[in-house]
């Protein structure tokens, strides 16, 4: 399958940031052919100009949506208002929101099924956090996690997974590539338990400090089939050099 690499933008960019998006799509184009498939998940407040400028070359995400498609959740966006935008992707149970939000894996579940409804690509997080990882459970944790927040899926229906240990989020550490075979081919047969073949031909996306530096020895650990991206997104500058890394 072809790598996937995803920005996940958080809480950052103006309006003065979609120049990053423009550089990137003229940047890619300029390699040619690719195997390769690139998406941004900026802020809502920029998802549709993100759309247009982002052109043949950068498909746009949100990193977001509610359960349900529309009603008196103020505040909240919707799967299908995403779409609306122009979105494709939806990031679902980012350990930043699990934290920061209360969500758990039924939640997580709901709302990826909800993308699914309204027909864009949910990108469903697990991992888990340093004094899980030290307690040695980390494996169990997180398929626990892969069996509780993947919805039932129809068998034409795509979905992307990302593991992304708490503990390297945004801190500049990252597991051994040793660990993170080990996890990554842990949720692979998980993944092959629940939906047979097609267990298979989901992308799962390793996250947590990928970067320029590290990101080429990563891509090329078994099951690794692309990354979600943070702080390395935000830039053009070193987010090509991941896409060249995995292209
Ligand atoms: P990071 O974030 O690359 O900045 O560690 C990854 C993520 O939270 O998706």
């Amino acid at each position: 399958m072809d790598r996937l690499i995803i920005g996940n933008w958080k809480m950052n960019g103006l309006s003065n940031s979609l120049e990053e998006i423009a550089s990137l799509n003229h940047m890619i184009g300029e390699m040619g052919e690719i195997e390769c498939y690139v998406v941004i998940c900026p802020p809502a407040t920029l998802i549709r100009p993100s759309c247009r400028l982002g052109g043949a070359h950068v498909h746009i995400g949100g990193q977001n949506c509610h359960s349900e498609q529309s009603g008196a959740h103020t505040g909240d966006i919707s799967a299908e208002m995403l779409k609306d935008a122009g979105a494709g992707y939806v990031i679902v149970g980012h350990s930043e929101r699990r934290a920061d939000c209360g969500e758990n894996d039924a939640i997580v579940n709901a709302k990826a099924k909800a993308a699914l409804d309204a027909g864009i690509i949910p990108v469903i997080c697990v991992g888990e956090s340093e004094a899980e990882r030290k307690s040695g459970k980390a494996i169990d944790i997180v398929l626990s996690q892969v069996r509780a927040s993947i919805p039932d899926i129809s068998p034409d229906a795509k979905i992307v997974v990302a593991y992304e240990p708490v503990w390297a989020i945004g801190t500049g550490l990252v597991p051994s590539l040793q660990d993170i075979g080990e996890m990554h081919s842990a949720i692979r047969q998980e993944l092959v338990k629940k939906f047979g073949e097609m267990g298979d031909t989901i992308p799962l996306l390793y996250g947590g400090s990928m970067k320029p530096s590290n990101a080429e020895e990563i891509l090329a650990v078994a099951n690794v089939n692309g990354g979600l991206v943070g702080g390395a997104s935000l830039k053009a500058d070193d987010f090509i050099t991941i896409i060249k890394a995995a292209a």
